[in-house]
């Protein structure tokens, strides 16, 4: 039974990193003119009420999303992801579809966080497709309530068995975004199982994996599986936000191994994170690390 629900940690620094990331490759994914499909093996529920009891039991929005909201001074990476989430914030916006236009100046007020459906769903042209997995019942009922149509679809289903059915895709374009919670020790050797499968069915694929800072030796290590399983083409960025307590437990910080990146992804991250992590740093030793292997 999945006792893991993402409403708790919706907009905290972890998902800021990741929905980053994930805007600007799908903005690269976009900025040719033939048609991909984006596959997300762990959706979530593709939107979260930041107000709801859920998000407010520890309210970690507050030192992710909230700490970039009304800011004037964004590097342009991180304003793309932010306006994304002003708009998933209008009073007409709806989940499940493609977000509303904002006015030029206008902020609204922040209750509502994109899941990564709602993030791509952004991005989505006429011709491109979507595949959700989701495995709990109640997140994938939200998700299935809110996407759906011709070019979504919605699949309750063990995304990391299901991912290989639809490798190679048709056509063969895609982003595959790998993002588990870790909630069972045995999806860090899913994942890299998961990987070594998909970039042996689909080498041109664009996969990115998420993967949580914490005091445990499969997430130490998960990182260096990656990269023994990836052919050349990735790119892998961390950011330490915080110290764990006094246990060691605590989520310090998160990261992303991203297999086939876009070329401009690595200059784009240099010239963000510097900011970034002074500006969601919740301790002096606060830090970050890019490291790559060119094609
Ligand atoms: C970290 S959350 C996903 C967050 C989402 N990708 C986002 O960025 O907004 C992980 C999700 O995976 C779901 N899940 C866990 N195991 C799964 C599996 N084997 N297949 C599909 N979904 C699963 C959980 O119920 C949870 O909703």
């Amino acid at each position: 039974m999945l006792a893991y629900r993402h409403a708790f940690h919706a907009g905290n620094h972890a998902d800021v990193l990741k929905h980053l990331v994930l805007d600007q490759v799908l903005r690269y994914m976009t900025a040719k003119d033939k048609p991909f499909r984006y596959i997300d093996t762990h959706a979530g529920a593709g939107g979260y009420a930041l107000k709801g009891a859920q998000a407010q039991k520890t309210a970690e929005y507050r030192e992710g999303i909230n700490r970039l909201w009304s800011r004037a001074d964004l590097p342009p990476a991180v304003a793309d992801y932010v306006h994304g989430v002003h708009r998933f914030n209008l009073p007409d916006a709806e989940p499940g579809q493609p977000a509303p236009e904002l006015e030029k100046g206008m902020t609204p007020p922040l209750k509502l966080y994109p899941g990564s459906p709602s993030i791509a769903r952004m991005h989505l042209r006429p011709g491109d497709s979507m595949r959700l997995f989701e495995l709990h019942p109640a997140d994938a009922r939200t998700l299935a309530a809110h996407f759906g149509g011709k070019q979504v679809q919605v699949l309750h289903e063990d995304g990391f068995a299901g991912l290989k059915a639809l490798l190679p895709p048709t056509p063969r374009r895609a982003l595959v975004l790998i993002d588990p919670s870790y909630e069972l020790v045995g999806d860090y050797g899913k994942v890299v199982a998961c990987v070594r499968d998909a970039v042996q069915r689909f080498p041109e694929g664009v996969y990115m994996v998420w993967y949580p800072q914490v005091a445990r030796v499969e997430a130490v290590q998960l990182p260096k599986r990656l990269m023994a399983v990836a052919p050349k083409g990735w790119l892998h960025v961390r950011m330490t936000v915080k110290q764990a307590d006094a246990q060691g437990f605590g989520l310090a910080g998160s990261g992303l191994f991203i297999v086939n990146p876009p070329y401009t992804l690595h200059e784009t991250l240099q010239g963000v994170m510097p900011w970034l992590v002074q500006t969601l740093a919740q301790f002096d030793g606060a830090n970050y690390l890019i490291e790559e292997q060119p094609a």
